[in-house]
C-alpha cells in the first residue's frame, strides 16, 4: 500500500545550526526557511536525489514538537512520511488492521499543501508515522 519515502523529518532545536550542519558538513543543498504557523513549525527541506529531509523547528505557543525536543534535547528523528495513492483506502485499511490514526481520524492539509495523516507510533515499531497522498 504505501509508496515513495515522501520525507524523514528531524526536529532541532536551532534551525541555523540544523541548516549549517546539512549544508556545511554534508554539502547538501538546503531550501530557505519556509515559516508554517497553522502547523506550529519553521521548515526547511534539504533536497537529496531520491528523497528529502526536512529540519523542523517549533514556532509559537504549543508547537506540536515541543515535547519531542524536552524529551530529545538534541533533536532527532520526529517521523517518516510514505506516500500512499487514496488516503481515505488508506485509513480504512488501517483502521480495519487495528491501527489508531492520531487526531481526529480525518486527513487535513499537510505541510506541502496535500492530505495527510498520522498513524500512533505504538502501533508503528515506536516511529510516529505521516502518509501523504501523493
Ligand atoms: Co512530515
Amino acid at each position: 500500500m504505501i509508496g515513495r519515502l515522501n520525507h524523514v523529518a528531524i526536529a532541532v532545536p536551532d534551525l541555523a545550526k540544523g541548516i549549517a550542519t546539512y549544508a556545511g558538513a554534508l554539502g547538501a543543498e538546503v531550501s530557505p526557511p519556509l515559516a508554517q504557523p497553522e502547523h506550529g513549525v519553521t521548515v526547511v527541506f534539504v533536497m537529496l536525489p531520491n528523497t528529502k529531509i526536512e529540519l523542523l523547528e517549533p514556532l509559537g505557543e504549543g508547537s506540536p514538537i515541543a515535547k519531542f525536543l524536552e524529551r530529545s534535547p538534541e533533536g532527532g528523528i520526529h517521523h517518516v512520511c510514505y506516500e500512499v495513492d487514496d488516503i481515505l483506502a488508506a485509513r480504512d485499511k488501517l483502521k480495519a488492521e487495528g491501527a489508531r490514526i492520531l487526531g481526529d481520524g480525518n486527513p487535513r492539509i499537510g505541510a506541502h499543501g496535500k492530505p495527510v495523516l498520522f498513524l500512533h507510533p505504538k502501533d508503528f515499531l515506536g516511529t510516529l508515522v505521516e502518509l501523504e497522498q501523493a
